[in-house]
């Protein structure tokens, strides 16, 4: 299925609509005071999990594009990667700035000595080029370095997904839930990478 310009800029809006609705609910809470005890730990949990779902459903485009035979979905996926690069910043901001409050270089110690911050910084660290090459013309002017450099992405879901997993000291089962999520992906990915050339790459838009 092919939109047209019209109906692409119709979903588009839709989508970032969509996509908006968990930015309200975190204004939402926190103007309704909401947020609980501990509400600078409420909004680091909010946008990290944030961040993680955006990037694993940026990163299930590619499959669905496939099972669906919807090789328009393609356009949401640089949508979803951009939203999840947000929440990691807003992520990263609330832990430096509400959390470290005045003593915010201690991140450069943390970085160093905490191995689920590393690998939390290294992650969003990887997210960086990504969103700053996410437009048409970075896509063009880098040609098949884009690609090369976009695999970036499943590394940093790596990332990201060890990162949950070693901040949470006893139950597993949500970390597990996200980890388990991103290696169907990868599997599927794998897969289907090994059995069938890849789909027509599909023109986007701005
Ligand atoms: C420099 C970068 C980062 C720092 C300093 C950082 C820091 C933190 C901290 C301190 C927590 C624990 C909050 C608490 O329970 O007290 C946390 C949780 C979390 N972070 Fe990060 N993080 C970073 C990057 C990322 C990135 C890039 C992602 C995902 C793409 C991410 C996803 C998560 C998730 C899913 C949680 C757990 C939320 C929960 O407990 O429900 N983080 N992060």
């Amino acid at each position: 299925m092919v939109l047209s310009a019209g109906r692409l800029a119709l979903a588009r809006l839709a989508a970032h609509a969509l996509a908006a609705l968990p930015l309200a609910w975190l204004a939402w809470l926190i103007a309704s005071d909401g947020l609980g005890a501990d509400p600078v730990v409420a909004i680091t949990r909010f946008s990290g999990l944030w961040a993680l779902r955006f990037l694993l459903a940026s990163l299930a485009i590619t499959p669905l594009r496939h099972l669906t035979g919807l090789p328009a979905l393609i356009h949401f996926r640089r949508m979803l990667g951009l939203w999840a690069f947000a929440w990691a910043s807003l992520h990263l901001s609330a832990y430096v700035v509400l959390d470290l409050g005045g003593y915010w270089t201690q991140i450069l110690e943390d970085i160093v000595e905490r191995p689920y911050i590393t690998v939390g910084f290294l992650a969003w660290l990887g997210l960086l080029p990504l969103a700053l090459t996410s437009t048409r013309a970075m896509m063009r002017r880098l040609g098949r370095h884009w690609g090369r450099l976009h695999k970036l992405v499943y590394a940093i879901a790596v990332l990201a997904v060890l990162h949950f997993w070693w901040l949470v000291k006893a139950d597993l089962r949500e970390p597990s839930f996200y980890a388990v999520a991103l290696a169907l992906l990868l599997g599927i990915r794998l897969a289907r990478g090994r059995a069938q050339p890849r789909l027509q790459p599909v023109a986007r838009g701005p």
